[in-house]
C-alpha cells in the first residue's frame, strides 16, 4: 500500500520525519490517508489538532489502559474539539475508505480493538465539558469526558450522576454497554439514566437519539452503543448527593463459602436496601495471608452508620481478619475509599490487562472455590501477582425496574446479579506470558460457568475479551438478535463501528 509518492506527500504536509520514524511509520500509511488528512484539515475547528507519528505527543496518544496487548494500528490522531469536527472526520474517512476508532478513556480491553488495520484515532478528550441543566435534574456531558471530571463538576453543584466506578474510565464507554456501579441498585445502570444523546452516525451526520427522536438508535445505543456511532454529548439524570458509610472487611480464604452464601441470601431478600452495594476483590495481601489471596469485601451505604449497622452485622459475624469503617464519606472520597480513584492500582495504564467476564444468576460455592483456586495459582506466579478477582453484587432493584425490551442490553444483564471477572495484569510483550494470561483467565471463567446449571452463559460487553459468541454478549432472544442485526445493516451498513465486540449484520 505504501509508496514513495505517499512519503513525499506526507513531507509536503509539513511533517519533519526523522529516518527512524519513517521506518516505523511508512509501511503502515496507505496513500488515501494523505489525501484524507489534507482534505480534512481546513474543515476542523480551531481547537482541533491533527497529530502525526512524527510529533512529540504521538507516543502519549498511543498509550492505553491495556497497551501493549491492545494496540490499534493508527496512522494519525485527530483530536476533535466540536461535534462538527467528528462529523467531518467521519465523512472524509468514509469518502476515502479509511477506518477509524473513537478513543475516550483508553480502558477498553476487547481484543477486537486490535482489528483496526490502519487509520484514524478520533480522540474525544477535548469534548470533556459537564454542565448541570437549569432545572437541576439533568446534566449535559461531553462524549469524551472521564468519570473523575464528571464527578467533580457535579459535586460542586451537590449533584451526582450514575457512571461506572473507576475515575480513569470514560463516562460513555461503560454507559453504552450498561455501566455497573455503586448507584445501580437505586438508579439502574448508567444507560438507564441517559435522557438523550447526540450521535454521529456512520454517514457522518449527527442526530439526536432519545425517547422521542430516532427511537431505534436510542434503543441500540443503550447496550450496543459502541457499534452504532460516536456520541458527542449526552444528557444524563443527576441526583442530589448524600454522604456514604463504607465498610471494608477482609476475609481469609477459609471464609469464602460462608461469605458468598451470605451474599446470595442478602441479595435475594426483597428488603435489600437500594442504597447499599456489595462488592469483593480477591487479592494477595501477604501481611494478612502469606500463602493465599484474601477477599477484600466492601459494603457501601448511601446513608449513616446507624442505617448500615443491621446489614453489616451478619458480615461482621463471619469474623473478618480486618474491619475498617469510614463514615461521612462524600461521593468524591468514596472513590478513594473503594480504591477506584485515579491513583489506584486499577487505574494503571500501559500495562497489559485482560479479564474474562462472567455474569451469574447467583454464587455456586463449589464453582467459586474452583475459580478461586485457579486465581490462587495465577497470583502465585510472580508475572501475574498484582492481578485481582472481581466479585461484584451491586444490587438489582433499579436495574430490574426498567423494561428489558426497552434497550438493547442483554436480558441476562438485567437478570443476573453477580458480575465477576479476573483482572489479570502483566508487564511486557512476551508471547508465552500473554498466552498464559489468556489461559488462566479462560480457566477461571470456565470454572464459574460450570456452576450455572442450565442458565444461559452471559458476559457483560465491557468485560468481554472479544472471543465470546454474539449471543453470550448481546443476548439470546430471537427478536433482540434480529433487531440488533437489522439495525446494524440499516445504520452502519459498511461496519465502520466494528472494532468493539462487533454486532454482525447477518
Ligand atoms: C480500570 C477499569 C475500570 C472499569 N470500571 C468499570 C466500572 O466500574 N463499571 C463498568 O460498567 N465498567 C467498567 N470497566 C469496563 C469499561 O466499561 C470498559 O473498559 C470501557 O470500554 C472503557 O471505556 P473507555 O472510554 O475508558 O475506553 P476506550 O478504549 O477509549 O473506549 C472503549 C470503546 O468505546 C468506544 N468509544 C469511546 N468513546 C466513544 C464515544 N464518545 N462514542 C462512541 N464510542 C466511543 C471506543 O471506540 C471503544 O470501542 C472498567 C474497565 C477498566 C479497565
Ligand atoms: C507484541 O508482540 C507481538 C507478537 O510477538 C507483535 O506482533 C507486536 O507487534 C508486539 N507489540 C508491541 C506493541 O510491541
Ligand atoms: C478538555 O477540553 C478542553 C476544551 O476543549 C481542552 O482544552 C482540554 O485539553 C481537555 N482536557 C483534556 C485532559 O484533554
Ligand atoms: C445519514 O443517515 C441519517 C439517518 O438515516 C439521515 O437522516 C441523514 O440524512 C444521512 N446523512 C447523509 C449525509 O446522507
Ligand atoms: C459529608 O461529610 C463531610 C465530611 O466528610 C461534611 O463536611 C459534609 O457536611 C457532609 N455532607 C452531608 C450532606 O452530610
Ligand atoms: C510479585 O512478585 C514480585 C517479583 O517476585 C515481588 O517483588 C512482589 O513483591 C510480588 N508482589 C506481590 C503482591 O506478591
Ligand atoms: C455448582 O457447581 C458445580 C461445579 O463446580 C456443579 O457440579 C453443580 O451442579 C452446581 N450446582 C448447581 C446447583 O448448579
Amino acid at each position: 500500500m505504501h509508496s514513495l509518492i505517499a512519503f513525499t506527500a506526507w513531507l509536503s504536509l509539513g511533517q519533519s520525519l526523522t529516518s527512524a520514524q519513517t521506518q516505523v511509520f511508512l509501511p503502515r500509511a496507505p496513500d488515501s490517508l494523505v489525501a484524507a488528512t489534507s482534505t480534512l484539515r481546513p474543515w476542523l475547528s480551531k481547537d482541533a489538532r491533527i497529530v502525526f507519528p512524527s510529533k512529540e505527543e504521538w507516543a502519549e496518544l498511543q498509550i492505553r489502559g491495556s497497551s501493549p496487548r491492545i494496540s490499534p494500528n493508527y496512522n494519525v490522531v485527530v483530536e476533535v474539539a466540536t461535534e462538527a469536527d467528528v462529523e467531518k472526520t467521519v465523512q472524509i474517512a468514509g469518502h476515502y475508505g479509511i477506518p477509524f476508532l473513537a478513543v475516550s478513556g483508553t480502558h477498553g480491553w476487547a481484543i477486537t480493538l486490535n482489528n483496526l488495520p490502519f487509520g484514524i484515532q478520533i480522540n474525544m478528550r477535548k469534548l470533556n465539558s459537564t454542565t448541570v441543566d437549569p432545572r437541576g435534574k439533568t446534566a449535559t456531558v461531553g462524549g469524551g469526558t472521564l468519570q473523575h471530571e464528571v464527578t467533580r463538576a457535579l459535586y460542586a453543584k451537590n449533584k451526582q450522576a450514575v457512571t461506572g466506578l473507576c475515575e480513569c474510565v470514560s463516562v460513555i464507554g461503560p454507559l453504552m454497554g450498561g455501566g455497573h456501579s455503586m448507584l445501580q441498585a437505586r438508579h439502574g445502570y448508567a444507560l438507564d439514566n441517559i435522557v438523550s444523546a447526540r450521535v454521529v452516525l456512520a454517514n457522518g451526520t449527527a442526530v439526536t437519539a432519545s425517547e422521542t427522536k430516532n427511537l431505534d438508535l436510542f434503543w441500540a445505543v443503550r447496550g450496543a452503543g459502541h457499534n452504532f456511532g460516536i456520541v458527542t454529548s449526552m444528557v444524563l439524570n443527576v441526583y442530589d448527593v448524600q454522604n456514604w458509610t463504607a465498610y471494608v472487611l477482609i476475609f481469609t480464604q477459609d471464609k469464602i463459602e460462608k461469605l458468598f452464601s451470605l451474599v446470595n441470601e442478602v441479595d435475594a431478600q426483597p428488603s435489600r436496601p437500594s442504597n447499599m452495594f456489595l462488592t469483593g476483590t480477591g487479592v494477595r495481601i501477604s501481611d494478612i495471608d502469606a500463602k493465599n489471596p484474601v477477599i477484600a469485601y466492601t459494603l457501601g451505604f448511601e446513608g449513616t452508620e446507624q442505617e448500615a449497622a443491621p446489614w453489616v452485622a451478619p458480615f461482621q459475624a463471619l469474623g473478618p481478619a480486618v474491619t475498617q469503617v469510614a463514615t461521612d464519606v462524600d461521593y468524591i472520597s468514596l472513590h478513594t475509599v473503594t480504591q477506584n480513584n485515579l491513583e489506584s492500582t486499577t487505574c494503571r495504564r500501559n500495562l497489559n490487562i485482560v479479564g474474562n467476564g462472567a455474569s451469574l444468576p447467583s454464587w455456586n460455592m463449589s464453582a467459586l472455590r474452583n475459580a478461586y483456586n485457579i486465581f490462587g495459582e495465577l497470583t502465585a506466579d510472580s508475572r501475574f501477582n498484582t492481578s485481582v478477582f472481581l466479585l461484584e453484587n451491586y444490587g438489582m432493584e433499579g436495574v430490574e425496574a426498567v423494561d428489558a425490551s426497552s434497550t438493547a442490553l442483554a436480558l441476562e444483564e438485567r437478570l443476573y446479579p453477580v458480575l465477576t471477572s479476573p483482572v489479570i495484569w502483566w508487564e511486557g510483550n512476551d508471547t508465552q506470558t500473554t498466552a498464559d494470561a489468556y489461559a488462566y483467565g479462560e480457566k477461571i471463567r470456565a470454572a464459574l460457568f460450570a456452576g450455572m446449571g442450565k442458565a444461559k452463559k452471559h458476559t457483560y460487553v465491557n468485560y468481554a475479551i472479544g472471543t465470546e459468541s454474539f449471543e453470550q454478549i448481546y443476548g439470546y432472544e430471537d427478536w433482540r438478535v434480529k433487531k440488533l442485526k437489522s439495525l446494524k445493516r440499516k445504520l452502519d451498513p459498511k461496519n465502520r463501528f466494528g472494532y468493539y465486540n462487533p454486532v454482525p449484520a447477518v
